[in-house]
């Protein structure tokens, strides 16, 4: 059985999360890391591989939650850190690394007329939230159904199905200021329309969770058109497909230019960081003046500790140097074009409800569901609506592939993946074999059909 399998080779692990439960809510540091019975421990991952306490080995689809394109510890990256360190890890002042990591972002992102540095993917999308909020004088926010932004208040909303529960601990005040739409240009039309409070529209540019939840093929041309003809500001969240989609991001690889850009993860190599791009009249509300009435009534405030501290930006600069290439986005997304093709051939030849798709370097996996545009090939958007892509499997289901595939050497990371240039054949062929034998294994169990 998947879960004994799974307990029987983690000693270790099991021990460690007993301690955990009496420090950490469900023994977590991250939402994502909770799985029943335990979670594995990892101690140390190089290139595409980590390895637990217990010594089992992974091929690694989590990836730094997306932030390590070019692979655990790359050693451009691993050199410019340790040149950094030793140097001093926060001057608390203005540093040259950080115009050289910000003339990079300029460089590469097509929006970014102006950046500005965050710590986090989280306070990026809250900074572009305030920052439409003052550029225009109005107050609400239109987000879509599924889309991810952090954990910041106001962008928790709609995040998962039911849509219409609102998020816990969450003011009602502060919830009316958000729009939760499904994303459809016809009632996204109608409140642009009628309600002329609307500061901007904020969108995953690739769809919800890294095209998890796909958007319609067009929509980001119409969506541009759409909030230029009401005057609203246009907000692309690419925390995750900045850099990845193409070295200009997804907005780079589809043309179509947002008012902002929200980025983290791959910006700074795999370390903490993140950044609000955009206009410069946009981004002038940041700016101090010389009049300090304006200082006081219109300048948005904004502090941070680790903002460009050194460390993040030294990675940042060696990374961003790798990702301008385009070289590592092409062998991660062939790569994941081979998996998501090889993985499905065996849902094929199973004939077990399910299929495998993505976009770019990423794929998500969704067993038990038959979307009937399946043929067994790739696939990008699967016909079946947003709620169950989202969710993608049934509860149990998705719990027990998870183990199985850890069991067989693989982590995968929301029910999925983002590969990374580090990533070889060999690693997909030994995802396809655990796909395989939890194919077999979740049959077994009767709980795939
Ligand atoms: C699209 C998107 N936006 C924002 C965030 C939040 O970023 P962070 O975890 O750095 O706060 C994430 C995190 O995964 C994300 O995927």
């Amino acid at each position: 059985m998947i879960e004994e399998m799974y307990i029987k080779q983690r000693h270790k692990s099991m021990a460690l999360y007993e301690k955990a439960v009496n420090i950490f809510p469900s023994g977590v540091t991250h939402d994502t890391r909770f799985i029943l019975p335990f979670p594995t421990y990892i101690t140390e991952a190089k290139g595409s591989r980590k390895w637990d306490v217990d010594g089992n080995e992974y091929v690694d689809f989590a990836m730094g939650h997306g932030a390590l394109l070019l692979g655990h510890g790359r050693e451009e990256v691993i050199n410019a850190v340790r040149d950094a360190v030793l140097k001093g890890t926060h001057y608390g002042a203005s540093s040259e690394l950080e115009i050289r990591w910000g003339e990079m972002v300029k460089r590469l992102v097509p929006s970014a007329e102006r950046v500005k540095f965050t710590s986090s993917g989280t306070e990026a999308t809250l900074l572009s939230l305030r920052l439409a909020r003052a550029c225009t004088g109005k107050t609400k926010i239109i987000k879509f159904h599924g889309h991810f932004h952090g954990w910041q208040d106001y962008l928790t909303v709609g995040e998962r199905p039911p849509w219409e529960i609102p998020p816990v601990g969450i003011p009602d005040e502060v919830l009316r200021t958000v729009i939760a739409l499904p994303c459809d240009l016809s009632p996204l039309e109608r409140v642009l329309k009628n309600d002329k409070d609307i500061a901007g529209v904020i969108i995953e540019p690739t769809g919800g969770s890294w095209a998890k939840v796909p958007i319609p093929d067009g929509f980001l041309e119409k969506l541009r058109g759409l909030t230029t003809k009401y005057d609203v500001l246009l907000i692309f969240d690419e925390v995750v497909t900045g850099f990845r989609w193409s070295p200009g991001g997804a907005q780079g690889l589809y043309g179509v230019i947002p008012d902002l850009t929200t980025l983290a993860k791959i910006l700074a190599g795999g370390f903490p960081g993140g950044a609000v791009v955009g206009k410069k009249e946009v981004l002038e509300s940041l700016e101090f003046s010389e009049e300090e009435e304006r200082n006081q009534r219109r300048k948005i405030r904004h502090q941070g500790t680790f903002n460009a501290n050194p460390v993040s930006a030294a990675a940042g600069i060696a990374c961003l140097n790798i990702v301008s290439t385009g070289k590592p986005q092409k062998e991660a997304s062939n790569r994941a074009l081979d998996m998501r093709k090889a993985l499905n051939e065996i849902i094929k030849a199973y004939e077990v409800r399910g299929c495998v798709y993505g976009d770019s370097s990423v794929f998500h996996i969704a067993l038990g569901i038959a979307p009937r545009n399946f043929t067994g090939g790739d696939i990008r958007h699967p016909a079946l609506p947003p709620e169950v892509l989202k969710m993608g499997m049934e509860k149990n289901l998705a719990r027990l592939f998870q183990l199985s595939m850890l069991a067989e050497g693989v982590d995968i990371f929301h029910l999925g993946g983002l590969v990374s240039s580090a990533h070889t054949d060999e690693d997909v062929e030994r995802t396809v074999k655990a796909f395989e034998v939890s194919v077999q294994s979740l049959r077994k169990e009767g709980v795939l059909k």
